[in-house]
């Protein structure tokens, strides 16, 4: 099995975010938290949107170096774990993109949505993008990364505690190429 950090400089990730659930929803000064960012693809996909106030965070220390190269003009921290170094509200948006797919254990999953949960202003906007299957699998990904596709209800259990606005799902490959879908859920606190 390989882990984020050896795969660091190998992987090219492709889960594509609806750019109108955001933009739609929110301000370009918005804060918005870019959670498990990887080497920072969607922070700066935000960027070029206009979003001002972005950070991306993520648990893989290589993942943030890769990204502070390719991108030296985002926030992008390494953080192990949680509690997650932010005060209460201080995000007007989180948006998690293809990060609980690699989180197979359901109380870690649990933790990181109430972090999530606190760090959210009231009101605050939740994005998951997340890969999905007809039935929940558990797998290791074609470059050796333990992952999780949940259903689409799965994926709405996450953010059992937020007020759903929308949610669909939509064709998308995976990064090795496989036929798969994409469960996207937007909710607020
Ligand atoms: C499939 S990648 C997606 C990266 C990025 N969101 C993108 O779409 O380009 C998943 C990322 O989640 C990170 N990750 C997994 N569990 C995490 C956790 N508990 N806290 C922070 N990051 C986590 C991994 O290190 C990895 O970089």
């Amino acid at each position: 099995m390989s882990n984020w950090n050896d795969v660091a400089y190998k992987v090219e990730f492709n889960l594509e975010i609806i750019n109108e659930l955001l933009t739609d929803r929110l301000p370009s000064s918005s804060q918005v938290l870019d959670f498990g960012c990887g080497y920072g693809r969607i922070t700066n996909q935000l960027h070029g949107l206009g979003f001002k106030n972005i950070t991306g965070v993520d648990s893989s220390l290589e993942m943030i170096n890769r990204g502070t190269n390719e991108f030296p003009y985002l926030e992008l921290n390494h953080v192990m774990g949680t509690p997650l170094p932010f005060p209460d509200e201080s995000f007007d948006a989180v948006i998690s993109c293809a990060v609980f797919t690699c989180i197979r254990d359901q109380k870690i999953r649990a933790n990181v949505v109430s972090e999530l949960l606190r760090i959210l202003k009231p009101n605050g906007v939740i994005y998951l993008a997340e890969f999905c299957a007809d039935e929940s699998v558990l797998f290791t990904s074609g470059v050796g990364v333990p992952m999780w596709h949940g259903t689409q209800a799965d994926i709405k259990s996450i953010v059992s505690e937020f007020k759903i606005e929308k949610s669909l799902v939509i064709n998308n490959q995976t990064m090795t190429g496989h036929n798969s879908k994409a469960c996207h859920v937007v909710a607020r606190k």
